[in-house]
């Protein structure tokens, strides 16, 4: 993690010019913090299999943190969700105007695969990045998600079509990064297609909890704007917090068990990730 941390603060996007904000808007977000959940999964994975690609994987990781946040940089909109608080800092559109904080997301996404594109990888092994990322972060996968989640305001989906929004908006990407992660090692096929699966149930726990965050917690706790998802086809709106909380523990449960079956190398490498959000709800 310390070692991400600080590959990121020495990479955050340098683009000097006369724009008296630009260049810092397009940073502050990135170095706002943030649990980095997505590339520590593909970084945890790398340093199970083969540590000697840390390095080489680190820019792949940071593209990956850096299109989750333009996602999160775009979702806090006006537009969008209309918030404030990001990462314990105001939102970008807030601190600067929306227009810088529409191009700074637009930059992001962008920059993701020129990162991609130039890390010391094989060419075959970056195309499948690419190809990855972009079809998890993209129109069939998180931009999809976000058009759900901001068209069906106020209009009730069922609960399978929450799901296909969670899915799409958040878990994709999380599969995404263990499948990333296992590309870069060269692990087989079949064990990158059960990590991907893994990853959208593992995705869809952290959108329910995230559900609960925004229910449950205040800006202190959470770091951004809270009880904001009133008009959301979210899980608490749903179900209720006690059967959300319920619901997460039952697929929480289904995901310690699948983990249980791995391989010791890699069950060593995500525990310390992915602990805390399978025992969360217990007590
Ligand atoms: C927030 O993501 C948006 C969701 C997809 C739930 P994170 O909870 O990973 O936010 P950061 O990266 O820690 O700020
Ligand atoms: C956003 O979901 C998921 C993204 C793709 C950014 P939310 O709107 O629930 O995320 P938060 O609660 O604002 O972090
Ligand atoms: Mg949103
Ligand atoms: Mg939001
Ligand atoms: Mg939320």
């Amino acid at each position: 993690m310390q070692r991400f941390e600080t590959y990121l603060k020495e990479n955050l996007p340098r683009v000097p010019s006369f724009h008296p904000i630009y260049e810092e808007a397009l940073a502050a977000m990135l170095d706002a913090g943030g649990k980095r959940f997505r590339p520590m999964l593909l970084l945890s994975i790398v340093e199970a299999y083969a540590p000697m690609l840390y390095s080489s994987a680190l820019p792949v990781a940071l593209s990956l943190e850096m299109f989750h946040t333009y996602s999160l940089i775009h979702d806090d909109l006006p537009a969008m969700d209309n918030a404030d608080l990001r990462r314990g800092h105001m939102t970008l559109h807030k601190r600067y105007d929306e227009t810088t904080a529409i191009l700074a997301g637009d930059a992001l996404n962008t920059d993701a695969f020129y990162l991609i594109a130039k890390a010391p990888l094989r060419d075959d092994v970056k195309i499948k990045l690419v190809e990855l990322l972009a079809y998890n972060g993209g129109s069939r996968g998180m931009v999809l998600g976000q058009a759900i989640d901001c068209y069906f305001e106020n209009k009730p989906l069922d609960i399978e079509q929450v799901k296909f929004l969670h899915i799409n908006k958040t878990a994709k990407l999380i599969a995404a990064s263990l499948q990333m992660g296992a590309v870069i090692v060269c692990l087989e096929k079949k064990t990158q297609e059960e990590l991907y699966a893994f990853g959208i149930d593992l995705g869809l726990l952290f959108q329910i909890q995230d559900d609960i965050i925004d229910a449950t917690q205040n800006e202190e706790e959470s770091g951004k704007t809270t009880k904001n998802d009133n008009d959301k086809n979210s899980f608490v709106n749903l179900l209720g917090l006690e059967e959300s909380m319920a619901q997460a523990d039952t697929l929480a449960k289904d995901l310690q068990r699948r983990f249980e079956a791995f391989d010791e190398k890699l069950k060593t490498a995500l525990h310390p990730l992915i602990n805390q959000y399978l025992h969360r709800h217990k007590g």
